[in-house]
Order: C-alpha cells, then sequence, then structure tokens
C-alpha cells in the first residue's frame, strides 16, 4: 500500500496528514491535562509511537514537501513529555529516529528495534504500572494488521495508557474473499488482530447451489459468499471489541483516500471519559470540515 521514496521514507496521501494533524490536536490537550496533573500526584507521562515510521515522509502530490511525521509531531508537543519511546521494525527509521536527539536535546528520546508488540509486553508496559503514578499515550499506526489482540489486553490492563490506533479495515476486508467462506487460517489471523471473529458469520450467507445437478451430489458446488463489508460497520465491530477491555472508547473516525475508499478507522481508547470526549470534539470538527455528517 504504500510507497517509498528515494531515501526509503514514505510517500504519503493527503488522509495521513490529515491523521498526523488529528494526532497532534489530541497530544496537545492530553499533555496539557497530564502537566497540571504533575503538580499532585502524577510522577511523568511518556509517549509511546509503536510504528514510528520514516520520521519525515513525503507529500503525494508534491515530490518537493517532506511531513513531519508521527514522532516530530509528538516532539513538537509543548508541554513536552517526560519522555518519548520510538520503535519500528527498520533499522534504517530507528536510526533516524535516534539522530532526532540532536535537533530535541531537551527531550528524552529512547528507541527501540523489532516488533513492538514484544517491545511494548515484554519491556515497557512493565515499567508503567498503576501504582508507579506514570501514565502513557501509546500510538498504534501499523500500515496493516501488525497490532497483535493480546497487545491492546495487556495495554489495557496496566490501567495506565491510552491507546490511539490507526485500524485497517482495508487490511481486514481483503483477508475475507467474496466467493467462499474464509479458510480456517484466515480466521486465526483476525482473531489475532480483532480478539473475536463472531462478527464474520454475520456477513456470510447460507451457502447456495451454484448448479442443478440431477445425478451427483457434489458438496463443492455449495458456495458461500459474502456481503460487501460497510466500512463503518466493521470499524463499529472493532471499538465494539475495545470496549470489553477500556472503559471508554471513541467514535471511530473513517480515513480515506482520494477515490473516498475507507483505509483505516482511527480510534482512541481510555480509561478516563475525559479523553474519549476531546476526542470525539475533534473528530467532530473533523468530520465537519469534510462535509462528512455524523
Ligand atoms: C504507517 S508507518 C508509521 C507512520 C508513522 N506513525 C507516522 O504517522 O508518521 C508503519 C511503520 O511501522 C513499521 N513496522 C511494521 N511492523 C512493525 C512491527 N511489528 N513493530 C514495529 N514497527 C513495525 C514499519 O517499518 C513502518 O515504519
Amino acid at each position: 500500500m504504500s510507497k517509498f521514496g528515494t531515501e526509503g521514507e514514505d510517500i504519503i496521501g493527503q488522509w495521513s496528514e490529515e491523521k498526523l494533524d488529528l494526532l497532534a490536536k489530541y497530544l496537545k490537550a492530553y499533555s496539557d491535562i497530564m502537566n497540571k496533573q504533575k503538580e499532585s500526584w502524577l510522577k511523568a507521562y511518556y509517549y509511546i509511537d509503536a510504528f514510528a515510521g520514516s520520521v519525515r515522509p513525503k507529500a503525494q502530490n508534491d515530490e518537493q514537501r517532506y511531513i513531519d511525521g508521527s514522532p516530530l509531531r509528538a516532539l513538537q508537543t509543548d508541554p513536552k513529555f517526560d519522555a518519548y519511546w520510538f520503535m519500528d521494525l527498520n533499522p534504517q527509521r530507528v536510526e533516524r529516529v535516534e539522530n532526532l536527539r540532536d535537533e530535541f536535546p531537551d527531550h528524552t528520546i529512547y528507541t527501540c528495534r523489532g516488533d513492538c508488540n514484544n517491545i511494548l509486553c515484554d519491556e515497557i508496559l512493565p515499567q508503567i504500572t498503576y501504582s508507579s503514578n506514570k501514565r502513557a499515550f501509546v500510538f498504534l499506526d501499523p500500515y496493516g494488521l501488525q497490532v497483535d489482540w493480546e497487545t491492546v489486553k495487556k495495554i489495557a490492563e496496566t490501567q495506565t495508557c491510552d491507546i490511539f490506533v490507526n485500524f485497517s479495515v482495508m487490511g481486514v476486508t481483503r483477508l475475507l474473499p467474496r466467493e467462499q467462506n474464509p479458510e480456517p487460517k484466515v480466521i486465526e489471523q483476525l482473531s489475532k488482530v480483532m480478539g473475536n471473529t463472531d462478527w464474520i458469520k454475520q456477513i456470510y450467507q447460507p451457502p447456495k447451489r451454484m448448479q442443478l445437478d440431477f445425478f451427483e451430489d457434489n458438496p463443492s458446488d455449495l458456495i458461500s459468499s459474502r456481503e460487501t463489508i460497510k466500512a463503518e460497520w466493521l470499524a463499529d465491530q472493532y471499538t465494539e471489541q475495545l470496549r470489553s477491555l477500556f472503559k471508554h472508547v471513541s467514535k471511530p473516525v473513517l480515513m480515506r483516500n482520494s477515490t473516498n475508499s475507507a483505509l483505516y478507522a482511527l480510534c482512541l481508547a481510555s480509561h478516563k471519559e475525559i479523553a474519549v470526549k476531546i476526542t470525539n470534539d475533534i473528530f467532530k470538527r473533523y468530520e465537519k470540515l469534510k462535509g462528512i455528517s455524523g
């Protein structure tokens, strides 16, 4: 899906810039609130970017224009976070984030190379326990279906982290065949990402006989087919699942490409009502600007 520039950077569409603007708006609100809490009980609050990316991606329709990616949006947030964790699978991208230490000498930046599911669960979350009086914001922004449901569950269990997830509705839809039931390995893959796959039964019609054959009863003639999957509906399935782990979950906002196809659903899950209220307000304003009725 993603295209790369000459330096291996992502080339991103308008929707990605909008995603980054929504992220920056929420980070500002989160940091304002948390910074005030530091006057009383809060010891520290962190920004965790599990899929840091190429730092300065290029704009799709303007090869000369570079955009500040999520690490820069976070580092530019005022007031600043007590520390920033950036992870990526790609060593070159991790190195680029490391170079940001020169640009932001007053910020505490940690980097990790590897699968963020392991890094989060094994190294980072154990440091942000409820009793530590530390809190964190976790941005989960994969290309596709790389966020394990088990990771989301572990994050929720800490009761200390908000997550901002960019859920790949397109990645899920692409896995589900139109003219037959999904293979067990597909169901397994979706269960790994969404925790529950009961919803799949709802979109497949009962098998129909393809052709009338009076002499043979060949079960391969029996086919299932699925309805078109509405992106809004799929996004709701995911946020419903999130509600089983987090007390408060925002309304998802769909991120669409230039041909209006829904690619991702962005949403926030938190244990704090105020976090979701702020996000819903930010999303509502965005949808109004885009002429989407809520
Ligand atoms: C969509 S890009 C991130 C864009 C970035 N958040 C932004 O908005 O500027 C996804 C990134 O995740 C990295 N990645 C893919 N799978 C990963 C995994 N399992 N753990 C950590 N990083 C991963 C890729 O190398 C890529 O840089």
